[in-house]
């Protein structure tokens, strides 16, 4: 599949709830979406809040598109660190196995985070050359 990556806005809140919660594909062609933004207090660091694809389109590539190209803006905008939270349930091992595929290494994780037994795991990956993303500001 190709996609075309375009802003979203205010008109898309209700298609952008309905992804996030992974329900059924709708009738539009908005099938997914990533949100990033940088972190305060940080040198070129930035968050991957969320990336999401519609459970129906899941497994075909619309992630690593979105991901490829969230990647790609950032490097141009200079960004060093990108940093993903996600949760240790077992249902998210695909998406843990997503970031492991392409390039994001397990930094840390916090025990009990989101509920007892369920942690949060930060993924990170290197932008620039580890060099740089390990250099004082
Ligand atoms: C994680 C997610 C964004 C990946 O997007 P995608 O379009 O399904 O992924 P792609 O088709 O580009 O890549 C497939 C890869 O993702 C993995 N994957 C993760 N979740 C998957 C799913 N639900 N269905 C199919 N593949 C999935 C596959 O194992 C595959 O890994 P591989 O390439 O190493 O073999 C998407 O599955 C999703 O929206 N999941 C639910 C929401 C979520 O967990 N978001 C991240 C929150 S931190």
């Amino acid at each position: 599949m190709s996609c075309s990556l375009r802003p979203v806005g205010r008109a898309h809140r209700a298609r952008l709830e309905q992804l996030t919660r992974s329900t059924g594909f709708a009738d539009d062609q908005l099938v997914g979406y990533a949100c990033w933004g940088p972190t305060p207090g940080t040198a070129a660091t930035h968050d991957l809040y969320w990336i999401a694809v519609d459970r129906e389109r899941q497994g075909a590539g619309v992630g690593s598109q979105l991901l490829n190209e969230v990647e790609r803006r950032l490097m141009a905008d200079g960004c060093r660190l990108i940093v993903v939270e996600t949760s240790s349930r077992a249902d998210y091992g695909p998406t843990r196995g997503f970031y492991e595929t392409r390039g994001y290494t397990r930094t840390a994780t916090i025990p009990g985070y989101y509920a007892p037994g369920d942690d949060l795991v930060i993924y990170t990956k290197e932008l620039a050359t580890g060099d740089l993303a390990r250099a004082a500001p």
